[in-house]
């Protein structure tokens, strides 16, 4: 087996870095399962705090589902094969962890999706980003079809869906579908500070932020405001929202230990 991912941690940061450079990081069924397996360690390893997923090599952070693969489903395995990487992505956008993406070139189908599944985006001014499957003749099925619109709106999402164009790092960044461009020399640095800086806040309270804000992509607007107060109400017994509000009344910084 090789190392299709890649796994390394720093200051409660674990990066994962796809890593099949010559395939521009085209997620084949190896990596899905290296990159689900791994995504299960972070989830459960209380020392990270904070996820990067990054792709290897100068090109692409993912140009898609692996076509080679692709090309050998019919309409049973087909639906198999758009469920695998759903379910991946889906573990991603519910790790309970904060994810992002530092997108450093191509992010194409499944690239793209998996960009989406991440809770930011960051991408080099190299990047490109698209749903290109019409142009194979198929549809995306690891997400696109679902969280582009909820991004971008539907006209938009159905713009890039049903034109299979690539639209340029200044583009997608107009459209919201990403959160900050960099000059890909500094993307990885920039990314890596913002993580850092993420991993110092109260672990609780980051699950919960991200718990709530899901809510609004899942829920009516008055069930998501029960969910945020009952939330709000689980975080307030915690040791860490008494260090947080201690620390401002005496004027020094908290150390929040995730209890
Ligand atoms: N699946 C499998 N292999 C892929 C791939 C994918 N999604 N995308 C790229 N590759 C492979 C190419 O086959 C090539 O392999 P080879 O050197 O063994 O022939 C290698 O990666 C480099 O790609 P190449 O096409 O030569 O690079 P390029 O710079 O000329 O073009 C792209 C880059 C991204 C425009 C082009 O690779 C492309 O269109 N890829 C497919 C994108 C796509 O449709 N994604 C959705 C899939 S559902």
């Amino acid at each position: 087996m090789s190392n299709t991912v890649i796994l390394t941690q720093s200051d409660g940061v674990a990066v994962l870095t796809l890593n099949r450079p010559d395939k521009l990081n085209a997620l084949n069924a190896e990596l899905l399962e290296q990159l689900e397996s791994m995504l299960y360690s972070v989830q459960t390893d209380r020392s990270i705090r904070v996820v990067v997923i990054t792709g290897s090599g100068p090109k692409a952070f993912a140009a898609g589902a692996d076509i080679a693969e692709l090309n050998a489903q019919d309409a049973y395995s087909g639906r198999l094969f758009a469920e695998r990487g759903q379910r991946v992505f889906n573990l991603i956008e519910r790790l309970g962890k904060p994810v992002i993406a530092a997108v450093n070139g191509f992010a194409l189908g499944g690239g793209c999706e998996l960009a989406m599944a991440c809770h930011i985006r960051f991408a080099s001014d190299n990047a490109r980003f698209g749903q290109p499957e019409i142009n194979l003749g198929i549809i995306p099925g690891y997400g696109g079809t679902q969280r582009l619109p909820r991004l971008v709106g539907s006209a938009k999402a159905l713009e890039l869906i049903l034109s299979g164009d690539l639209v340029l790092a200044t583009d997608a960044l107009t459209m919201g579908l990403v959160n900050r461009v960099y000059p890909a020399a500094e993307l990885l640095t920039a990314t890596m500070t913002f993580a850092t800086s993420l991993a110092t806040k109260a672990p609780l309270a980051l699950t919960a932020c991200l718990e709530a804000v899901q809510l609004a992509d899942d829920t009516s607007m008055l069930e998501g405001l029960h969910g945020e107060a009952n939330l709000f109400g689980r975080i307030c017994g915690t040791h860490d929202f008494k260090e947080g509000t201690q620390a401002f009344v005496e004027k020094r910084q908290a150390t929040f230990t995730g209890s």
